[in-house]
């Protein structure tokens, strides 16, 4: 039996499909390097933006046709799926099951003979049916919001009460900051802490053999007003210190040089009581062997000046900070329930420069979030002056059913936040350029990625793209072999780097 895995999404997902290709490999499962080719398609979904989801039903006819030539075919959905999508999706494929239940995959497969059997323990009972959500229009928002952050005691009881609701253990601060907390539902986080650990210890296939992505952490407890992903990845749950050692240990032996940490808040890594997120890559610093460290993502109101000097002083910890503002005008902020302030921000910012050396700072803005004004927008622009970032995604925002932001009018057009979109990536292009210039000249390592005919590419350890060109070197215009001795896949350059333009750099091999 031939697998496919397609993947929607962030980095955690591509993360996830090497999961589901361990478990899929260890039942016998070979992978499928067309998709047209394979016996199962595993669908890993992204819910973040609308527009996903409609290309998953729109594309669907496509698998049909592949049922009628190939008997045994099927299909199979899971990653962030919102409970209301569950719905749709169950119609149309012969299985729709929990990430965290993959290790039951390919069992839930032999028992899958008709849709009716297959599908999985997610209650079709919505998850946003929820009267205690942010009232909307047609009073302001903001008001509303902090009407109801006096209800949010009366919704922590609530849902305290049920075991079920919280399959991490939340503690009481932690749920105290759940302000736009929905109402509690049996439905999205049903799965137990035992499909948790499962899923944490799968061996995953890994794509690469020079980068790794490594989990430490799964779920979101911080409601941000926009977003699916605590409503599909359920709440916060750290992965055991130990395990992730292991993991990383048996990678570095197995020649893989950059390990990339995931969590959609690594700063509130908490497996125990004396484990936190900078004592965890202190002990993985401390793992012998020749490696890199790059962590995504650190929440502006978590990031803590401990981590950042654990950073400067760890050797093996890259110098590049992914931090996402999402916007630079307070009121939007609150409106998003960030909890920081654009000020907040940009000192956090100075404290990472001034600590780290040579840092690259990249970050997440959404445009058009409902209600952002012009002068709003320029707040955002004013700080992207400010912070010179080196890469920024730009997110127009998109409305997602159930979140507390879907409530609000999304008045701000498409045409506008094109626009404004176009703006920021002019500033971005400048300071990104500003920033790559301060290389030119300078000797730095660069880890290789691949390589063709005339270059190789690799990134920097603050996560610049380098592209370097074989063709400088007079000595190895002799020969092949030459070359292949130079510049190797998967092993540390030293590149003078010789010209930059906003998007990377280019170098050549110091001779
Ligand atoms: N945990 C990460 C974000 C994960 S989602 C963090 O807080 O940094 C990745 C990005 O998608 C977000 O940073 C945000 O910029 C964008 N995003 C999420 N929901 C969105 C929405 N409804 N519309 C547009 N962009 C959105
Ligand atoms: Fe979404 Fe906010 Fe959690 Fe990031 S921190 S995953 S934006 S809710
Ligand atoms: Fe999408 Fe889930 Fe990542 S919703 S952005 S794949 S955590």
């Amino acid at each position: 039996m031939k697998y496919f895995i397609k993947t929607y999404g962030c980095q955690m997902n591509h993360s996830d499909s090497e999961r589901i290709a361990g478990v899929l490999e260890l039942a016998n499962y070979k992978k499928s390097v067309e998709e047209i080719d394979a016996d199962l398609v595993v669908i890993n979904m992204c819910s973040v933006r609308e527009a996903a989801v409609n290309r998953i039903s729109g594309n669907f006819h496509k698998y049909k046709k592949y049922k009628i030539s190939n008997s045994n075919f099927k299909t199979v959905i899971t990653g962030c799926i919102l409970p209301t999508d569950k719905n749709k999706f169950d119609k149309l494929f012969d299985l729709v099951i929990d990430i965290k239940e993959i290790e039951q995959l390919p069992e839930r497969l032999k028992n899958c003979h008709s849709k009716k059997d297959c599908h999985s323990e997610f209650s079709s009972e919505s998850s946003f049916d929820n009267d205690l959500t942010v009232p909307m229009s047609p009073e302001p928002v903001i008001d509303e919001m902090k009407k109801y952050k006096g209800q949010s005691q009366k919704i922590l009881n609530q849902v305290q009460d049920d075991k079920n609701y919280c399959y991490s253990e939340c503690s009481d601060s932690e749920m105290k900051s759940h302000d736009t907390m929905p109402k509690k539902s049996k439905s999205f986080v049903k799965t137990q802490d035992n499909d948790i650990n499962d899923y944490f210890s799968i061996n995953p296939q890994y794509e690469s053999k020079i980068t790794a992505y490594v989990p430490i952490m799964t779920g979101c407890n911080n409601f941000c007003s926009y977003c699916v992903v605590p409503y599909t990845r359920g709440r916060e749950k750290s992965r055991p210190v130990d395990e992730i050692l292991d993991e990383i240990t048996n990678l570095v032996k197995n020649g893989y040089k950059e390990i990339i940490l995931l969590g959609q808040n690594v700063n509130s890594y908490k497996p125990d009581g004396n484990t936190d997120f900078p004592k965890l890559l202190r002990l993985i610093n401390n793992v012998p062997g020749d490696f890199w460290i790059r962590f995504l993502t650190s929440h502006p109101k978590d990031i803590s000046e401990e981590l950042i000097k654990t950073v400067a002083q760890c050797k093996k910890c890259t110098e590049h900070i992914h931090l996402a503002l999402q916007s630079g005008d307070d009121e939007i902020l609150e409106k998003m329930n960030r909890k920081y302030s654009a000020k907040h921000f940009l000192a956090l910012t100075k404290m990472i420069r001034k600590n780290i050396l040579n840092v690259s700072i990249t970050t997440d803005i959404i445009i058009g979030f409902p209600g952002e004004t012009e002068k709003q927008f320029q707040n955002t622009s004013k700080i992207m002056k400010e912070v010179k970032f080196d890469m920024v995604y730009i997110n127009k925002y998109s409305p997602r059913t159930g979140t507390v932001s879907a409530k609000m009018n999304d008045d701000v057009s498409w045409k506008e936040k094109k626009r404004r979109e176009d703006v920021l990536n002019t500033i971005l292009e400048k300071t990104a350029l500003e920033n790559n210039q301060e290389y030119i000249g300078k000797t730095i390592d660069v880890l290789i990625e691949k390589k063709d005919k005339s270059y190789a590419y690799g990134k920097t350890r603050s996560f610049k793209n380098v592209k370097i060109s074989y063709s400088c070197y007079p000595d190895l215009v002799e020969g092949i072999s030459k070359r292949k001795k130079t510049v190797k896949v998967g092993k540390f350059s030293k590149i003078k780097i010789t010209q930059a333009n906003a998007w990377g750099l280019e170098g050549k091999v110091k001779k």
